[in-house]
């Protein structure tokens, strides 16, 4: 596929949504997208009445999605969508995630991608019968000293990895928002549209994706403590865990993980450590530009986004030069960046491209695309995200509390 800009429908992202806009705006940083179509909001009205706002062509706003598939579907290949961004509450992921991939469409689903494991394998066994594309928003992987710390860790710079801390901290859900209505508190801490997960779910996930791409650890077993401080509350808004990864190198490392919405004070305070047999590494969501290394008995270092002593990796998530702070929306947009060179070689299938390896869709798929150049999030990260939902809800149930993180 040539370098066209790609054309974009979304699902959700309406008036007063949160996160549709921000997928809006990082898919189209790099003018490689542009928003074409879509169903912005359960509400038929409320969606024609957004896709006005955007300047979406009234034909090519739609009431629901099923009707935006069928549409779409039949309009001719130059004219139809190329992905559609799904940013709908969590348990109204998987009905147009499936039916747009069985379709051969392209996919961006938000996280967590689906409310269970067996509708999670269902996708990804769609995914490799139709060839389509799934990005899955675990956004703070873009972030370029994200893409550092991973260098670091990969390359032995820490060596064999101890234990790491992993805390997503906020406060927002403190007392009873959902009382007042407030969109998006409404939803989250009802089950029947988040899923099993409260906090666990909605940011645990986060930090459970950021702790594996960054390590390459992967979890064995966890011992989980969830609970609901603001009464009335069916989800857990307050999580905590160990957790016990598959020995690396001989050592099995250890690890704790946060995840709050009861922190009075805390915004979105997602903080990362990474301690090895040489030395930690230290990173925080609300200052992304810096990355803490702390060697052996050396001073601590702080290395910043934007210069040349950094890896290519990290280099190449930047977009201006250091000291002009870069956040939230480029690491959304490097996710997508990631997620569009896969589109492309998927619709333009280079001379032995089926041969180039893929982290992104199940080992069998009819092509595959190499995880250096298509560094994004895919539906085996979202797969193992509802995974760990899945394990810390049963391990918080149990009272054996340490929980195999592939049993049953
Ligand atoms: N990656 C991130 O950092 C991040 C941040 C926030 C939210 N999220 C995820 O994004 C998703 C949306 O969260 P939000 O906070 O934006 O929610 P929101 O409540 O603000 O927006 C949800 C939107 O979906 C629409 N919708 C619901 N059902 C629909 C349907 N059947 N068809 C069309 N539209 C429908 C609603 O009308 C609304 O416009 C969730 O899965 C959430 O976990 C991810």
């Amino acid at each position: 596929m040539s370098q066209r800009v790609l054309r974009m429908g979304m699902i959700g992202g309406g008036r007063g949504a949160f996160i549709g806009a921000v997928h809006r705006v990082a898919a189209a940083l790099d003018h490689e997208a542009a928003l074409t179509a879509g169903c912005f909001s359960s509400d038929p009205d409320r969606s024609r009445a957004s896709g006005r706002d955007l300047g979406v062509p009234g034909a090519r706003v739609y009431g629901t999605w099923r009707d935006m598939l069928d549409r779409e579907t039949r309009l001719p290949p130059g004219d139809r969508i190329d992905f559609v961004t799904i940013v709908t509450p969590n348990a109204a992921h998987y009905e147009p995630a499936l039916a747009f991939i069985e379709a051969g469409f392209h996919i961006a689903c938000d996280k967590p991608l689906v409310t269970t494991s067996a509708q999670a394998a269902r996708l990804i066994a769609a995914a490799e019968r139709s060839g389509s594309i799934a990005l899955v928003t675990y956004n703070y992987s873009g972030y370029p000293m994200v893409k550092e710390a991973r260098h670091r860790v990969r390359s032995g710079g820490l060596g064999p990895i101890r234990r790491v801390v992993v805390e997503y901290n906020q406060g927002w859900l403190a007392t009873n928002l959902e009382a007042s209505g407030q969109k998006q508190a409404s939803w989250r801490v009802d089950p029947a549209r988040a899923g099993a997960g409260g906090a666990i779910g909605d940011i645990g996930s986060h930090a459970e994706q950021l702790l594996s791409y960054v390590t390459g650890l992967e979890i064995e077993s966890l011992c989980a403590d969830l609970g609901a401080f603001v009464p009335g509350r069916a989800l857990d808004d307050d999580a905590a865990m160990l957790l016990r990864f598959r020995p690396q190198g001989g050592v099995q490392a250890r690890g704790l993980l946060l995840a709050s919405q009861v922190e009075i004070g805390h915004e979105n305070d997602l903080r990362l450590r990474v301690h090895g047999e040489r030395g930690s590494l230290e990173w925080r969501q609300e200052e992304p530009n810096a990355l803490t290394l702390r060697i052996g008995d050396m001073p601590e270092q702080v290395l910043r986004r934007g210069n040349g002593y950094l890896s290519p990796a990290a280099q190449q998530a930047g977009r201006i030069p250091p000291g002009h702070p870069e956040g939230f929306l480029e690491a959304f947009a490097n996710v997508y960046r990631g997620f569009f060179r896969a589109v492309r070689a998927c619709g333009d299938p280079a001379p032995g491209a089926s041969t180039i390896v893929s982290g992104q869709i199940a080992p069998g798929a009819p092509w595959r695309v190499a995880p250096e150049t298509c560094d994004f999030p895919g539906l085996l990260d979202g797969a193992r995200g509802v995974r760990f939902i899945e394990r810390a809800v049963a391990s918080a149930a149990s009272a054996e509390k340490w929980t195999a993180f592939d049993g049953a």
